[in-house]
């Protein structure tokens, strides 16, 4: 089989076809490493996997994707059965914080159950080297910034808990089993796309996120933007967020499996990936309107509950364990996406 032939290069990643899970894929094949997908196309759709396809080139030979849901633990069994994996990168699950509070029995499915059936069947398996998919949400409402990893961490909203929970998971894992090897990777904002413009974020729907609604509104796709409160006490009265690049989000992946494959006693180890910057929602605007050479539209309204005003990372613990910082700034994240909308305004659409 041509995955999972070579030892300590093999790596099973959920929900690669997404969003970061796209990117991340690409740069474990630059790197030398097998990638098995497993990805439901629930919040992903076939052609993201063609172009990935493309992108990799002669490297397409090392990587597979398999439809198969993780909430189907036989799926799971069959696949850990044909394979010999030398860590698993889990990405899959939903993310849309305002849905959890909707309907809260989603997030507990999809995102708590898979993780268990995924989590078992590694354990059934002897794969005990995981890099999880986190988020900044865990550290809730922050009473202080930067934010460090040892932050007190709460859940805001049920998808908050979910990751939440997750975490538990690994860290009562690694307590009972030494044998467990896992990095938390805490992500602040992902923005930006492949430099090649062929793949980026696809949100289904109104988008929730800031970027891709402003780059809806740059596209003439929607007639204004809704400033989410202008009242904060920041520079200019908007919240703050610490926005990363996907592409330096992608390489901090692969610095944590290597981090992982070379520390035999790792642990559990959440790690913040940021860039250590605040950038205000106008700024983003300014950014968004310079790299695309558009007017951003926007209205100034009230705040959207569950905000913070202020959320940006410490990235020293990066720094110190994985040797990896971020290169890109928001001019780059801005026109990567940019040339990403403007090629494909209707994403993976065809
Ligand atoms: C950013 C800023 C909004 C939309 C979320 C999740 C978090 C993580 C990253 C998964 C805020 C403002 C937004 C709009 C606006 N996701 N905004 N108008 O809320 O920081 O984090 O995505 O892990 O878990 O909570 O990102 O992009 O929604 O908002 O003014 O139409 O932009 O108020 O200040 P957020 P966001």
């Amino acid at each position: 089989d041509v995955v999972g032939a070579v030892k300590g290069r093999s790596v099973f990643v959920t929900g690669g076809i997404g969003f970061i899970g796209s990117h991340t894929v690409l740069c474990l094949l630059e790197h030398g490493y097998y990638v098995v997908i497993i990805d439901n196309l629930d919040n992903a759709v076939q052609e993201a996997y063609r172009r990935m396809q493309e992108l990799a080139g002669d490297r397409a030979d090392r990587m597979k994707f398999i439809k198969a849901d993780l909430r189907c633990k036989p799926d799971i069994e069959e696949i850990f059965k044909e394979h010999s994996f030398d860590a698993v990168i889990h990405f899959a699950g939903r993310k849309a914080v305002g849905e959890s509070v909707q309907q809260p029995w989603l997030y507990y499915d999809h995102n708590v159950l898979s993780a268990i059936n995924l989590i078992e069947v590694m354990r059934e398996h002897n794969v005990k080297n995981m890099v999880f998919s986190s988020s900044c949400t865990v550290y809730g409402n922050p009473s202080k910034v930067p934010i460090d990893e040892t932050h007190p961490l709460s859940a805001v909203s049920p998808y908050g808990r979910t990751k939440l929970i997750i975490e538990d998971i690994f860290r009562d894992y690694a307590e009972a089993d030494k044998g467990w090897r896992t990095i938390l990777l805490r992500y602040f904002n992902p923005v930006g796309a492949h430099p090649s413009g062929k793949i980026g974020e696809h949100p289904v729907g109104i988008p929730n996120n800031l970027m891709p609604y402003i780059q809806q509104v740059a596209l003439g796709q929607r007639p204004e933007l809704s400033v989410f409160g202008s009242d904060y006490p920041t520079r200019d009265g908007t919240c703050v967020r610490d926005y990363i690049h996907v592409m330096d989000l992608a390489e901090g992946h692969v610095a944590a499996l290597d981090k992982l494959f070379r520390t035999p006693s790792l642990g559990c180890v959440p790690i913040n990936l940021g860039t250590g910057t605040g950038s205000t929602v106008l700024e983003m605007i300014k950014a968004f309107e310079e790299a695309s050479g558009k007017t951003v539209k926007y209205k100034l309204v009230p705040r959207r509950q569950g905000d913070s005003v202020a959320v940006w990372a410490a990235t020293e613990t990066a720094e110190q364990q994985l040797g990896w910082k971020t290169k890109l700034g928001v001019d780059d994240m801005c026109r990567d996406q940019w040339k990403w909308a403007s090629q494909y305004p209707k994403g993976y659409e065809v």
